[in-house]
């Protein structure tokens, strides 16, 4: 019996550290449990909260990766920051794409995806008590990572009004003052908005008045619609001298669960980057990193028609949120709707009611930040036939309402 309670005492687990309480519980996660539910009771939800791409890459992508699988020597550790033939294929596609020119040996850094890159920035470069400048609405994690480097996230609102660009002489003046770091990201997640060379230029610049380092998140260039071409941060000729860019090939080769990206640009951030990933992670898996160079060299023309499917999804989700009463405008990029719900609507409450009524999940705006309030958004990744369904849904629903 003394023995029974000296092992239970002995096993007690200790308790997380007191970090993990800044991670705020995701929106996904929740939304797992609610799914689970009703898939036991056998509702066909159709999944529009997610910004993974539905799409397969194409045959010649899947190839390169099994080709390299055959090799006995492809199976072992890679460099941290990847071959030196992946750094290479994205100095190439930075060079023939945006017209940047980037040393790949100093300049570019691989990832296993961007996200672990952009939680892992402000852990290299953000001391407590820092502020990190933050698009709102915006993606979590630039968030995420701020609190667990003990600094302080100050928002920056993108509003209908400023087309969606932070207004840099709101950023007031004593987090300005602690301000280290200051994420963009443009074509943006969620709201779709997309910024000109003329405004990174003076992003750019009040980087350079202010000290601050300058992350651009641009996973999103490569899905663009009518005609639009989306540019990067870099092709501002002193971005080097303040910025880092983050890009993936998750969305521009529908590569999502291969987890492999990049940050590019200034080469003492990209140094430094690189001396706190080789104490986490040890490179990425040599035949996900051949076919990624395939998919930044070889062929690219498959993505018109990948390009032109989710234009045309957009279409439809537009034209199906303004007849259920939403306000959205077309978006240029991305895969997303960013839609306004009638005055007065809480977007919790809306997302669950959707769910629970028509069996449509969407992202409510709030967890993208607080200036989300009142607005969804709607993901793209979902087969055309299952946007036409949710779509038909989601109008008969709102029409009981
Ligand atoms: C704005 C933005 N940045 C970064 C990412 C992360 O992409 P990955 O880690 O797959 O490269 C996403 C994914 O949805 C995103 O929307």
């Amino acid at each position: 019996m003394i023995l029974c309670i000296l092992l239970r005492m002995t096993l007690t687990l200790p308790k997380p550290a007191a970090r993990m309480a800044v991670l705020p519980p995701t929106f996904f996660k929740t939304l797992q449990l609610k799914l689970k539910d009703l898939q036991a009771k056998g509702v066909d939800v159709i999944r529009m909260d997610m910004g993974s791409p539905d799409l397969p890459p194409p045959p010649h992508i899947i190839q390169a990766l099994e080709r390299s699988a055959e090799q006995p020597d492809h199976h072992g550790y890679q460099p941290f920051s990847g071959p030196p033939s992946y750094r290479a294929a994205w100095a190439e596609f930075y060079g023939r794409r945006f017209g940047v020119e980037l040393d790949a040996d100093s300049e570019i850094n691989g990832l296993l995806g961007s996200k672990e890159g952009i939680f892992k920035l402000p852990l290299a470069y953000v001391n407590p008590g820092n502020v990190v400048l933050i698009p709102d609405p915006g993606y979590a994690t630039y968030t995420a990572g701020a609190h667990f480097a003990g600094a302080e996230p100050v928002y920056m609102p993108l509003t209908a009004e400023n087309d969606y660009l932070p207004d840099f002489e709101a950023i007031p003046a004593a987090a300005l003052e602690r301000a280290r770091l200051m994420w963009l990201n443009y074509p943006n997640n969620p709201t779709g908005a997309v910024a000109t060379l003329e405004f990174f230029a003076r992003a750019v610049a009040f980087a350079r008045a202010h000290g601050i380092l300058l992350a651009h998140d641009a996973p999103y260039t490569e899905i663009t619609y009518d005609g639009y071409r989306a540019p990067s941060l870099l092709q501002i000729p002193e971005a080097k001298d303040i910025a880092v860019e983050f890009h993936s090939l998750s969305k521009t080769a529908n590569m999502g669960g291969w987890r492999t990206g990049v940050v590019c640009g200034n080469s003492e951030v990209i140094r430094t980057l690189a001396g706190l990933q080789s104490n986490i992670d040890s490179g990425g898996f040599r035949p996900v990193l051949d076919a990624a160079v395939v998919a930044l060299t070889g062929d690219q023309t498959w993505q018109v028609a990948r390009n032109e499917t989710y234009r045309e999804r957009r279409d439809l989700v537009v034209a199906g949120v303004r007849a259920a009463g939403l306000n959205a405008a077309v978006p240029a990029a991305a895969i997303y709707v960013w839609a306004r719900l009638p005055d007065g609507l809480d977007d919790n409450r809306y997302a669950d009611e959707l769910l629970a009524g028509a069996g449509v999940t969407v992202t409510p705006g709030t967890f993208f930040g607080p200036s989300g309030r009142g607005y969804i958004r709607v993901s793209l990744g979902t087969p055309t036939d299952r946007v036409r369904e949710a779509m038909a849904r989601w109008q008969a629903w709102s029409a009981q309402h």
